[in-house]
């Protein structure tokens, strides 16, 4: 039986998007996140589904990661609805390949929330933290050639792909049709300043946009700079009397 995450003492970090919230994970998430893992189509391109035991021990093997190196792969909530949508973050490869160790960026999201926009939205958040907050050089994502979506997410952020970086993944045995990987590659220089998806987290304070001077809090431009090429621009503005 898996130990209770309650009595842990469960803090940041915590990012914050306009329309979702990366937490750590609590024991209340067991039971949706086990009905998203254990889809087989959202996990088509993973070795295998998993069981409910299995899914414990994930939160669980991400709560210990949070606890040692600050990262791990976050709970994603919806703000409008609070649903657990799935999860983004960072896990750490080191499996022998060329490019290992190395940290790397993932998602998954259930079925019926796919191409909203979610997943990008998320890693954009969590890649503001790894560069902004831990200080990494370089963050890798690696996929099945195959998973298109997966791949489109790695396109949209950003992340580029050499094929000399590919290789066989070693949980696969040799042939089948999913052993072939890509590596997605993103160095800190080329992300440049926050992208203001969700840079606060908690306790989160106002930054001032380092391109364009907009102040922002939580997500929310809460003195917009005025300027028409505003960087911030996508960022709702907040209300008058807040
Ligand atoms: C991989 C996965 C997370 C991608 O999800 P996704 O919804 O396709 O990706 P995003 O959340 O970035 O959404 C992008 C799509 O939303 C659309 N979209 C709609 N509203 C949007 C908005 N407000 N902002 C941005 N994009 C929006 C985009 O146009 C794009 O649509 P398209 O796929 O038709 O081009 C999802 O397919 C999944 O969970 N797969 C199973 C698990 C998996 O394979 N994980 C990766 C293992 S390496």
């Amino acid at each position: 039986m898996s130990p209770s995450l309650d009595c842990l003492p469960m803090e940041g970090p915590t990012l914050q998007t306009p329309r979702l919230v990366l937490r750590r994970w609590s024991d209340e998430d067991r039971g949706p996140l086990a009905a998203i893992t254990a889809d087989p189509e959202v996990m088509k391109y993973r070795f295998a589904r998993l069981s409910r035991a299995e899914t414990d021990q994930m939160i669980d093997q991400n709560e210990e990661s949070f606890e040692t190196n600050r990262f791990g792969l976050w709970a994603m909530d919806r703000n409008e609805d609070h649903r657990l949508l799935g999860f983004a973050g960072f896990g750490t490869s080191d499996f022998g390949a060329a490019f290992c160790p190395a940290v790397d960026v993932g998602w998954t999201l259930a079925r019926d929330t796919w191409g909203r926009g979610y997943a990008t939205e998320a890693a954009s958040a969590a890649l503001d933290y790894a560069f902004d907050e831990l200080g990494l050089d370089e963050v890798v994502a690696h996929t099945t050639s195959v998973n298109e979506r997966s791949r489109a997410v790695m396109r949209r952020l950003g992340m580029t792909h050499d094929p000399a970086d590919d290789f066989d993944a070693p949980w696969y045995v040799g042939g089948h049709p999913y052993r072939r990987f890509v590596l997605y590659r993103l160095r800190a220089s080329a992300w440049g300043p926050p992208h203001h998806t969700g840079h606060l987290w908690s306790g989160g304070m106002e930054i001032e946009c380092a391109e364009c001077g907009c102040l922002v809090d939580k997500g929310v431009r809460i003195k917009p700079c005025g300027r028409p090429d505003c960087c911030c621009r996508h960022l709702p503005v907040a209300d008058e009397d807040r």
